[in-house]
């Protein structure tokens, strides 16, 4: 049997960066995946350019059923030192809107960088290998696809459900209701909202047409791009939205965030008056949204024939349109899962099991995931190096 002091099992970004660390120590370290290729969910990131973090990680833009839990590792391992290793690489890179730092070339530069820094550390990485069984004695013994490993650490890096054609998985729930540890129930993150079919009826016609949007519920807002989709809405600030969304709730939609409709239109009225009112709608919103808004009021005649209260009325539809989602796109297309391994049974400094020594679960598999925008491969890094020092 092969003996290593560390086994991670997940070749993606927080598995890689783990592996990294433990090997800079001088542990012997071999990282699995099933997969062909390490790293794919990095290789398809920002539209091929991986968002890999953002100026303005904080903890609050993180959600986790502990919202203090993501604190020490971020705090620890920050956005500061994966921009210093990206530079020391002579990586090229932007910000693009923000805070949200972007490859200028390729999301494949990070992986080259990734890889690299693992064969400079030791580590011994092998893919196309599937874990079949875990026991623990005094520590691990692993069936693999490619033989028995006995381990003194293990380190669970499998992330999430999400994307399923990308290798997702969910295995390392298993791993964790084997060890007996607590989870907190699942469900896409970051993904497209969609209709039920009257709302649909009424919004497809506009699949295609994007505006700047304020999206919100009761409790958060976003201020970014929506675009209506053929199944429902998208775009990041619904993408952000969706994270805090739970079924049966409604979400409020300013389809204009920064104009004020009332006080434009008005304003054309004394000016311009005898323009139709789709016309002048359209200096707001889009022209075929401006057509929508207007079927859904009951207003008559061009601007001049509009009151004060007729404009008011167009404003509110605009700026604070109520509509209730039925659902989301699911897994498919998810960029992240939320929920996974309650962070009650770890330590938020070393990412460990409390209750069983040696036992770690990094990234996405636990229960923290963190806005659109780099925050959740900065989680990766972070949660991956904390356990790195330890594991
Ligand atoms: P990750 O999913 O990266 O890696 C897990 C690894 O484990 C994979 O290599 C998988 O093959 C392997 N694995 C799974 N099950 C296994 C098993 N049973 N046995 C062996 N290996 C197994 N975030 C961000 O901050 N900026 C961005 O730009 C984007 N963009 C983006 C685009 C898209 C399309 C998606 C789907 C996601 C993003 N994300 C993102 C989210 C980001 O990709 C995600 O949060 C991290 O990749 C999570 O890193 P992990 O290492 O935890 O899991």
């Amino acid at each position: 049997m092969e003996k290593f002091d560390v086994c991670i099992v997940g070749a993606g970004a927080a598995g890689l960066m783990c592996a990294i660390e433990s090997g800079r120590r001088g542990r012997s370290v071999v990282l699995l995946d099933h997969s062909k290729a390490p790293a794919e969910k990095i290789r398809i990131s920002g539209g091929g350019r991986c968002n890999f973090t953002n100026l303005d990680i904080r903890p609050e833009r993180f959600l986790s059923n502990n919202p203090h839990f993501a604190k020490s590792a971020l705090s620890r391992y920050t956005q500061y030192d994966f921009i210093d290793k990206v530079a020391s690489h002579n990586i090229p890179y932007h910000e693009k809107t923000l805070g949200q730092l972007f490859c200028d070339v390729s999301a494949k530069d990070i992986i080259a960088m990734l890889l690299e820094e693992a064969r400079e550390a030791g580590v011994v990485l092998r893919l196309n290998t599937s874990v079949e069984e875990v026991s623990k004695d005094e520590g691990f013994t692993l069936k693999t696809t490619g033989g028995a490993i006995a381990v003194e650490s293990l380190v669970i890096a499998t992330g999430g459900k999400s994307i399923p054609k990308m290798g997702a998985t969910g295995w390392g729930y298993q791993i964790a209701r084997q060890f007996d540890l607590p989870l907190v129930e699942t469900r896409p993150g970051l993904v497209p909202l969609t209709f039920a079919e009257q709302e649909l009826q009424q919004t497809k016609p506009l699949a295609g047409v994007s505006v700047q949007a304020r999206v919100s519920t009761p409790q958060i807002g976003f201020d970014e791009g929506l675009l209506f989709t053929h199944r429902g809405l998208s775009g990041p600030s619904i993408l952000q939205i969706s994270s805090y969304w739970r079924e049966g709730e409604g979400i409020f939609v300013d389809l204009a965030a920064g104009s004020n409709t009332f006080e434009t239109l008005r304003s054309a009225r004394s000016q311009k008056g005898r323009v139709s009112l789709g016309k002048a709608l359209a200096q707001i919103v889009p022209s075929r949204l401006a057509e929508q808004v207007l079927g859904d009021v009951p207003l008559k005649g061009n601007l001049a024939d509009q009151s004060d209260a007729s404009l008011q009325l167009l404003h509110d539809r605009v700026h604070r349109w109520a509509v209730k989602p039925v659902g989301s796109e699911g897994y498919r297309t998810a960029e992240v899962t939320l929920g996974g391994v309650d962070t009650a049974a770890l330590d938020a400094k070393t990412m460990a099991v409390r209750k069983i020594p040696n036992l770690f679960f990094i990234g996405e598999v636990v229960d923290v995931t963190g806005w659109l925008g780099g925050y959740n491969f900065q989680w990766a890094w972070s949660s991956g190096w904390a356990a790195g020092q330890v594991a």
